[in-house]
């Protein structure tokens, strides 16, 4: 059975669009400095969640956030008064409503030394964006056991100018020239579909516990980046650019990142039946929107 309405906190952002745009009137939808018409402005950091229209609502899928892990990094308060407090304080009155939750943590809660995790690998978070997403998961997993957690790694689109990995480096490389990518970083890139698809399935089968959201196969981004430069060349206009290997660490950040944290998916597959596109399928239904928009 379909759920009722369901309430998308965070939904002005990227995965909150393609998510409202999948459940229509079905949505109940907000946003905080980026208006959207028909939509309610939310900011966690001043309203409670009983500012919100929540009648016929039985679930709520938590986006909101500062989701710049520098931006978290350099004003550590504020961004633990919103990514824990504010987040904490809307799981809290969503399940004292009886309200169905699914709260959006990330691959970054741990640090990238083994790679292939399981959701009952250990956390170790490097970053202060995924040590914030690790406060929340231990909240909900003690006192919300019904909801869902899910752990996304880096989610991408394949819609050119929806300002995504493919559509950043599609960009670059045709100005052409030698484009940077670090070798040495890999994740299970996930497509913001694949993403809408696992969160309402979430929702309808009420799932419970926690999940790794990620892509069929770990990825490097220059072999990401490989990728969609060869289904140009295969579809035969290929792009002025070439791909040149560098380390995660050559981009300058404020915090170390961690190097592999791709996601071992089976556990969500098993359970929702998901079934998640390959980087290959991805890149060539980019070229082909591409193609399509450039004549
Ligand atoms: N995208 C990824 O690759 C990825 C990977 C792992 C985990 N995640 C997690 O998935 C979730 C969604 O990611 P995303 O990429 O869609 O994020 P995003 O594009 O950065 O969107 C963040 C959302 O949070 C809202 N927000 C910011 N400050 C707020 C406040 N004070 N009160 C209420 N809402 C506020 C934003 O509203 P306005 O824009 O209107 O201000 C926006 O709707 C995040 O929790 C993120 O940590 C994402």
């Amino acid at each position: 059975m379909s759920p009722d309405k369901i309430l998308i906190l965070g939904a002005s952002g990227f995965i909150g669009r393609a998510l409202a745009q999948r459940l229509g009137e079905r949505a109940v939808a907000t946003w905080n400095s980026r208006a959207v018409p028909g939509w309610h402005h939310f900011d966690a950091t001043r309203n409670g969640i009983d500012t919100l229209p929540l009648n016929g609502v039985s679930h709520a899928i938590i986006l909101l956030g500062n989701t710049n892990p520098d931006s978290c990094a350099r004003d550590r308060h504020a961004s633990d008064r919103l990514n824990i407090e504010c987040v904490l304080q809307a799981c809290d009155a969503l399940g004292q409503r009886g309200i169905h939750c699914t709260f959006a943590s990330t691959e970054v809660v741990f640090d990238g030394k083994a790679g292939g995790y399981v959701e009952t690998d250990p956390t170790a978070a490097m970053l202060v964006y995924g040590q914030q997403k690790v406060a929340v998961e231990q909240h909900l997993t003690a006192h919300w056991p019904q909801a869902a957690i899910f752990r996304l790694a880096k989610v991408y689109g394949t819609s050119p100018g929806d300002g995504s990995l493919l559509d950043g480096w599609y960009r670059q490389a045709q100005a052409g020239g030698a484009i940077r990518c670090a070798a040495d970083f890999i994740s299970s890139v996930v497509h913001v579909d694949d993403v809408v698809d696992a969160f309402l399935g979430a929702c309808q089968r009420n799932l419970s516990g926690l999940y790794h959201l990620g892509g069929p196969a770990p990825v490097s981004r220059l072999a990401m980046f490989q990728a969609l430069l060869e289904a140009f060349a295969k579809a035969g206009t290929p792009l002025p650019a070439q791909a040149v290997g560098c380390s995660i660490d050559d981009f300058p950040t404020l915090e170390g990142r961690p190097k592999d944290v791709s996601l071992n998916n089976t556990k969500l597959v098993t359970d929702l039946s998901w079934s998640p596109r390959s980087i290959g399928q991805a890149c060539a239904d980019f070229v082909t929107l591409a193609r399509g928009i450039g004549g």
